[in-house]
């Protein structure tokens, strides 16, 4: 199975769940959360397009499948996953002053910040909501208090995360190092905790769910590389982000760390102290990019973090078919345009 046929497959079990915390809630406050989840167009009408690959969730059900045989007793716990990611986008699109994701107006620049701000609060409060849904399925309360623990220990890393992110920018460098806990906090630790809650959800194997962790972890470091590399060098048409945003932005990269650490340096922290940057000095970047071979060092690093994810899923040993999936899907998370 293709892993774009995979996510499909999923994301309709995810978001036919997720709209049932929609019902009855009428405020143009749910329909910005609607808009941003792909539900509604900029009209508020209802439409069927792109709303985001829901790998996260869709990772969370494979891991408790791949150990309990069904996904039914997680969906809540995929469910408020989804919502978290969702919410932390609203709220990046603002940190990021990004006017576009998913080839749509981002919702601050639609219905303005105040809003938007709200709009993401709203739905971080709704993905608790989802998880506590839990009990319906029959989850005992501990195993629910431990899926609460671990998703708001994952939404304060998110938060860390980006508040390394954004203090990046105002300095001149930063090491490999620091950029690897930032990218771990904002990103990786979310994929983390989705993988340790359909671990957990299933099994009280400690060893088990460590693995899972791991695996998480790991492929999400990957992924925010992979990332990193779109966010410069993906084509818009893929992405629905401008092309090379990220340099326009500023962003402390990884591509851009790796030039940090070359004798290039002293030139894109020249740049880079620019208030803002024109074409030439994107184009100069990009040219410092290219010579250093910055791209290819960036896609072994990506894989390097993969094949490790790989190994812990191998060492769980566990053989079956949601892990071949899993298996897929990792591969697919590296190998992304978007
Ligand atoms: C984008 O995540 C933000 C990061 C953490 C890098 P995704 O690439 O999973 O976003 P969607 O939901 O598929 O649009
Ligand atoms: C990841 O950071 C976003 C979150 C963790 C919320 P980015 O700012 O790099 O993500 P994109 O590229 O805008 O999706
Ligand atoms: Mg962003
Ligand atoms: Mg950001």
């Amino acid at each position: 199975m293709r892993a774009e046929d995979i996510l499909k497959e999923y994301a309709e079990v995810v978001d036919k769940e997720m709209e049932k915390l929609f019902e009855n809630r009428r405020y143009l406050l749910y329909d910005m959360m609607r808009y941003h989840l792909g539900w509604l167009d900029e009209n508020l009408r209802k439409v069927e397009q792109y709303r985001g690959k829901r790998f996260r969730p869709t990772l969370c059900l494979l891991v408790y499948s791949s150990i309990a045989g069904v996904y039914d007793k997680a969906l809540p716990a995929a469910v408020a996953i989804e919502l978290i990611h969702n919410f932390s986008l609203i709220h990046d699109d603002i940190e990021d002053m990004d006017e576009e994701r998913r080839h749509r107006p981002t919702v601050w620049k639609l219905f303005g910040i105040p809003h938007a701000i709200n709009a993401g609060d709203g739905m971080h409060v709704l993905a608790n909501i989802a998880a506590l849904k839990l009990r319906e399925r029959y989850v005992s309360s501990d195993k629910i208090l431990d899926v609460l623990e671990i998703l708001n220990n994952a939404v304060m890393n998110l938060c860390e995360g980006q508040f390394l992110d954004m203090s990046f920018q105002d300095r001149d460098t930063i090491t490999m190092q620091e950029y690897m806990e930032m990218i771990y906090k904002k990103t990786a630790s979310l994929i983390e905790a989705s993988c340790k809650i359909g671990a957990i959800l299933a099994t009280d194997d400690e060893e088990i769910v460590n693995r899972f962790s791991s695996f998480g972890r790991n492929i999400g470091l990957a992924f925010q590389i992979v990332d990193d590399i779109i966010g410069i060098w993906g084509k818009e048409e893929k992405t629905g982000k401008p092309v090379a945003s990220d340099i326009r932005n500023k962003k402390k990269s990884m591509p851009i760390v790796c030039v940090f650490e070359s004798d290039r340096r002293d030139e894109i922290v020249e740049i880079y102290r620019k208030e803002k940057l024109s074409e030439e000095d994107i184009e100069k970047v990009l040219n410092i990019l290219n010579e250093l071979n910055i791209l290819e060092v960036c896609k072994k690093e990506a894989e390097k973090f993969k094949k490790i994810a790989l190994e812990e899923l191998e060492k769980t040993g566990i053989k079956n078919e949601p892990i071949e999936k899993i298996k897929t899907l990792a591969e697919f998370l590296i190998e992304r345009e978007y």
